[in-house]
């Protein structure tokens, strides 16, 4: 069955699918009475139009794409009525207020379920200090049953409906999901949907021949397609392997972007979507609420082209969208594309994903501590910070991941830089091959045929923490009170707010030796926890100053998600923006240099009078001589409208 037919629009062609589709359904005894909800109806109606367009624009030239969209329809009228009624009162709240994660009041945090806090009970256990915290958001690293020892941190995933045995069972997963909620924290887990592990069900059956299954994935007998492929990829993993293919012991070539036990799936057979739509749902009924979709930029790959990024990508992630809608419609997207910027921003849509990672911002503000100039860093505020409305950052200090230097080279050209040998000083500044560098990172995938490299170091010993410099903990307060004022959701990595140092050991752990992340990725510091109390102790005094700048962001409904404006300060240490409300403006100034710099009067001509300095609390007189600040310093000045001209 074909619904085109040259005399209908695309609108008929949608309204007439429907109708095919919704007839199969009816006859099929198990999801008929699903029609009859209002609920699903409704949203129905408005989503399926566009998933039927991008079906036939990704599928429409197969003989079974008809069979496939009632297939899939079929699956979420399955997950509906699977769908817990609390989750389907959140649905019904969260459409109300579906700007929700924009609020100044979110606050993530994001740890392993096994080295932070043991299993899914341990993580149980620590809701206290998560409420103590403030978080609204927590991120738990992948949990899905994956082979041991390798398994890049649980991205390479056997199965997705099952736990990892030693961190508890899928129940537990899901009455944690509950707790949390009835706690007012958003729980966030990985939808690893790019790859799967070489020992999942599918990647077994293909490995053994099987030809349903070797479709699942992007398996070619010799290298005629690969070496083709290959001319216009890059190497993601060079430590693993070269090139993006593997050989299998049977002569056969898969493809894997990651590592070699990691296969990407093949998108372009909508088998593969579907199989994958169905766990999203099944994940979605678990009761998760944002969902961090993986490695975005690599799920689709076609001949000839560097296989990023392509508009199929952003399809796919629109069809999941729309099913979500459908079928599970508090969920929120969270891309991971750790890409250039001009294709992140593709990502962030309240149809494709409604938050993003803002690893620009998070690499600028580790430039601007290397360069002390806030040049680059300011730029990228101006240019590439405001979003479509209805979605926000993610904006994060460093991640279990490592640090990329993911800028635009022509933005540095317009800067007078050269992006190539800007990064290889950042490089080396960070790994302290750089005279006189506060920073203790490890590289990883330092690739010297392409000259690349990235950086992996917790906060603290990249700050100059662990290298017991003057100004580490001024830093680490600097580079939090970015992610925390500039809009979006702060996400700290847990153990930040402790000061965690890098953790050597994984050098010892033979899964963990060829991988540097690992020493960014310690477990629970529980001697810097019980320090986090007292006031004069280093890990005391790092999260008295994260646990203040917290509560004044909570307090400071400017610092929501939204628009920012730049703010000029002539002063190339010291970095300025705006966020505005009905209220007022904050005006958020810091100083990136290790010596004081000011901001001259003359910059605050728009602006007059006695200001408060929320950081401080003290009345600062911005028409006297200006603003001066102390080294590392920052301040978010309000201004209320009345003081405004
Ligand atoms: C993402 C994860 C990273 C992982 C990769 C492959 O980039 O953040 O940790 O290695 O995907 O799954």
């Amino acid at each position: 069955m074909h619904i085109v037919t040259m005399n209908l629009t695309s609108d008929q062609q949608a309204r007439a699918a429907q109708t095919y589709v919704e007839d199969k359904i009816d006859a099929s005894k198990d999801c008929a009475q699903v029609l009859q909800d209002r609920d699903f109806r409704t949203r129905l109606d408005v989503n399926f139009a566009t998933l039927y367009t991008i079906f036939i624009e990704l599928y429409g030239h197969r003989g079974d794409s008809m069979d496939e969209i009632v297939n899939l329809i079929s699956l979420v009228a399955r997950s509906w009525l699977d769908r817990p009624v609390d989750l389907k009162n959140l649905d019904r709240e969260r459409e109300r207020d579906p700007e929700w994660y924009m609020s100044n009041k979110m606050l993530g945090g994001v740890c392993y379920v096994d080295r932070y806090a043991g299993d899914l009970a341990g993580v149980w256990a620590k809701i206290p200090y998560f409420k103590e915290l403030g978080l609204t958001y927590l991120h738990l690293m992948p949990l899905f049953d994956c082979p041991e020892p390798l398994n890049d941190g649980g991205y390479a995933v056997t199965n997705y409906r099952k736990v990892m045995p030693s961190l508890g069972t899928i129940d537990q997963l899901k009455d944690l999901a509950t707790e949390l909620r009835r706690n007012n924290i958003s729980l966030v887990l990985d939808m690893v949907f790019n790859h799967t592990s070489n020992e999942h069900e599918w990647a077994k059956q293909a490995a053994a021949g099987n030809r349903e299954y070797s479709d699942y994935y992007w398996i070619f007998p010799d290298r005629t397609i690969p070496d083709a492929f290959e001319s216009t990829t890059r190497e993601v993993f060079p430590d693993d392997h070269r090139g993006s293919f593997i050989r299998l012991p049977d002569g056969r070539w898969v493809w894997s972007t990651f590592y070699h036990f990691q296969w990407d799936l093949n998108y372009s057979n909508p088998a593969v979507f579907r199989a994958m739509a169905g766990e999203l749902l099944f994940l979605s009924n678990l009761g998760i609420e944002v969902f961090r979709m993986d490695a975005v930029a690599f799920i689709w790959k076609q001949i000839h082209t560097r296989c990023e990024s392509l508009p199929e990508a952003h399809k796919i992630l629109r069809a999941f969208n729309c099913l979500c809608r459908i079928a599970a419609p508090l969920v929120v997207f969270k891309s991971e594309a750790i890409v250039h910027p001009d294709e992140v921003v593709g990502y962030i849509d309240r149809k494709e994903c409604h938050l993003s990672y803002n690893p620009l911002q998070m690499a600028l503000t580790w430039e601007a501590l290397a360069t002390r100039d806030t040049s680059m860093l300011s730029q990228a505020l101006e240019r590439r910070h405001n979003l479509p409305s209805g979605c926000g950052w993610v904006n994060y200090v460093r991640s279990h991941d490592d640090i990329g230097w993911t800028f635009s080279d022509d933005d540095a050209a317009e800067l007078h830089m050269d992006g190539f040998s800007h990064r290889r000083f950042l490089n080396a500044f960070f790994v302290n091959r750089h005279p006189g560098s506060f920073a203790r990172g490890i590289p990883f995938q330092d690739n010297p045929r392409t000259s690349d490299c990235r950086i992996s170091g917790t906060t603290a010993s990249l700050a100059g923490l662990e290298s017991a410099q003057e100004g580490a903990l001024e830093r680490i307060l600097l580079v939090y009170s970015i992610a925390m004022s500039t809009g979006g959701i702060p996400l700290i990595y847990l153990g930040d707010e402790v000061g965690v140092l890098n953790d050597y050991s994984y050098i010892d752990e033979p899964s963990h030796a060829h991988d540097s992340r690992w020493v960014h990725r310690p477990v629970y510091p529980a001697d810097r926890y019980a320090l986090r109390t007292n006031p004069t102790t280093l890990p005391g005094r790092v999260f008295a100053g994260i646990t203040a700048l917290i509560q004044l962001r909570k307090s400071t409904p400017e610092l929501a998600s939204g628009r920012l404006d730049c703010f000029y300060t002539a002063n190339k240490h010291v970095l300025g923006y705006e966020k505005k409300s009905q209220h007022g403006i904050v005006l958020c100034l810091a100083n990136f240099s290790d010596h004081p710099a000011l901001v001259s009067r003359d910059r605050f001509a728009a602006l007059q009078g006695v200001v408060e300095d929320l950081i401080t609390g003290h009345m600062l007189d911005v028409s006297g001589d200006g603003i001066q600040l102390r080294a590392h310093q920052f301040v978010w000045l309000r201004f209320e409208n009345s003081t405004l001209n």
